[in-house]
Parts: C-alpha cells; structure tokens; sequence
C-alpha cells in the first residue's frame, strides 16, 4: 500500500482531515517546539523569520494560519507598530505550548484554516508559515484567507518549494555514471506522502504544483508582489558533495500578494 492509500485510510479511520491533521500535531508537540521553534532551526532563525518581519511591517491585524505553537505570532507581536496578532491552529496541544509562551495580548484560536471563524475582511495581513502542505483543503483555506484580508491587505504564504521540494525530488549522486543532478518528481501529480522527518517523526505533506496556489489566489484579486526563493543556508551544504549544484536549489519560496480588487463590469 502506497504512503498516499495509508493516509487516505487513516483518514477514515480517524475522521474529518483536519481531526486527522490535529492527531498528528497534538502527537508531535513536543518534537516541533524542541526542534523548529525560538532559534532551535537555522533555517527559521536565519531565513524565515527575517522575511516575515520585513513583509508584514506596518500591519495592524495580523492572523497566522496554522499559528502552531506561536514563534511567529510572537514576532510579529513584537514589531513595533504593535499589531494585534491572532493565531489559529487545529491542534490543541500546539496551542497550549502557543498560550504558555506567549504574551497574553496574542489571541490564539483552536480552528481550521478551512473555516475561519472571523468576519469579512477582519485582517489586513494573513501569513500562512510552512502550513498550507499541512492543510487538506487548499481551495478552502484561500477563499478563507481572501475573504478574511481587507481590501490592501497583504497575505504570505510560505511553502516547501513545490518545484523543487516535491514527492521524488531530491540530490542524485549517480555513481554508475559518475553525475550529480537534482530529480524533479512528478510535478503536476498532486500528493499526499508521509515523509519521515525526524526519527520516529513521520509527517504527511502535501505536494501540489504551483498553479493550485496562484490561481485561486488570482481570482480573489490577490496580486502576486514579490517572490523570495532564499539559497540554501552555508549550514545545509556543509555535508554535501556538490555544493555548487545544491546550493542553486531553493527550499523555500514566499510569495507575498496583495488584495487589490480589479474593476467588474
Ligand atoms: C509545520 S507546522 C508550522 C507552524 C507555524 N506556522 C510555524 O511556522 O512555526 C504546521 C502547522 O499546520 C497546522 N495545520 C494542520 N492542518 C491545518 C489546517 N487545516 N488549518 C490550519 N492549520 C493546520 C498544524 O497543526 C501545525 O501546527
């Protein structure tokens, strides 16, 4: 049975995706806090927090889509402009580590990116970090997002580069051949594979191509600003056998639009 079938029969045995997407993330709480939060990962220290910080500037109501436990509603919480910031999260238990470490002027809410539980342009910014591979209804968690961002408002969506970082993509070192080369996996074909990330931490991620994103988000009138596919940290290379080669493939990319609603006749 493929890794996509188990997660598909998991999530019937478990319920509603998003139960399933909160089992998971109440499970591994812990691992995520120890490992990726307040400067514990480079590439968030280094790379993630920075782009936020300076693509958000000035916003006044921030909501943080898949918040986990709260390192970048806390950043933004500390920006001088002094935002209201909001974080939602279905799992429980990434909320209560958000609660216990954070400022109680940030308001973290238990909820799906699917359903968001504000009004019409509530927000004029929405950042969704590394969560929207998370998410099982990508078309759902836009036209919530849309709707939530006020007309100017700005949302970020940070991804696992979908070009690059997908199902079957990855360094090859062909020794028969004698090359290196970076494999592109099966782009357009959307996926849902568990990847193991850690020992004994294993994570369903979803790979869609690019177009699943921008789309929808064009047609809510979210124009595409400016794009960041940072290089790969000095940190990520020090292992390899081509740093050149691998050190030209981004992880990441950010794309940050705008709500700028075009005249309808
Ligand atoms: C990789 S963590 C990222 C956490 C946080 N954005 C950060 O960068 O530190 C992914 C988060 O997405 C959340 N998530 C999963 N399904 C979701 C959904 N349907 N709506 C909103 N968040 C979801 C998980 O609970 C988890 O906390």
């Amino acid at each position: 049975m493929s890794a996509a079938d188990e997660h598909e029969r998991s999530l019937t045995a478990r319920g509603t995706p998003v139960a399933f997407a909160a089992d998971i993330w109440d499970h591994h709480a812990s691992w995520w806090r120890e490992t990726f939060a307040e400067g514990a990962d480079l590439e968030y220290a280094q790379e993630v927090m920075p782009l936020i910080a300076a693509s958000l500037t000035g916003a006044q109501r921030i909501l943080d889509v898949g918040c986990g436990e709260g390192q970048v509603a806390r950043l933004l919480h500390r920006s001088p402009h002094h935002p209201q910031v909001t974080g939602i999260d279905p799992s429980g238990n990434q909320l209560e580590n958000a609660r216990r470490n954070s400022p109680a002027e940030i308001n973290f809410v238990q909820g799906a990116g699917e359903h968001l539980p504000f009004p019409d342009g509530a927000f004029d910014a929405v950042v969704c970090c590394l969560a929207i591979e998370h998410c099982a209804d990508v078309d759902a968690v836009l036209a919530e997002v849309a709707r939530v961002l006020d007309v100017g408002g700005r949302f970020l969506l940070l991804i696992n580069h979908p070009l690059y970082q997908g199902a079957g993509s990855g360094f090859i070192d062909d020794q028969i051949l004698g090359e290196h080369y970076w494999r592109v996996g099966p782009y357009l074909r959307e996926t849902v594979s568990f990847e193991e990330v850690d020992q004994g931490v294993s994570l369903p991620f979803a790979h869609r191509p690019l177009s699943r994103y921008l789309n929808p988000l064009a047609s809510y009138d979210l124009l595409l600003v400016e794009m960041h596919e940072p290089p790969p940290l000095a940190d990520f290379l020090a292992g390899s056998i081509d740093p050149e080669l691998e050190g030209a493939i981004p992880r990441l990319l950010a794309l940050h639009f705008e709500h700028r609603p075009r005249p309808r006749h």
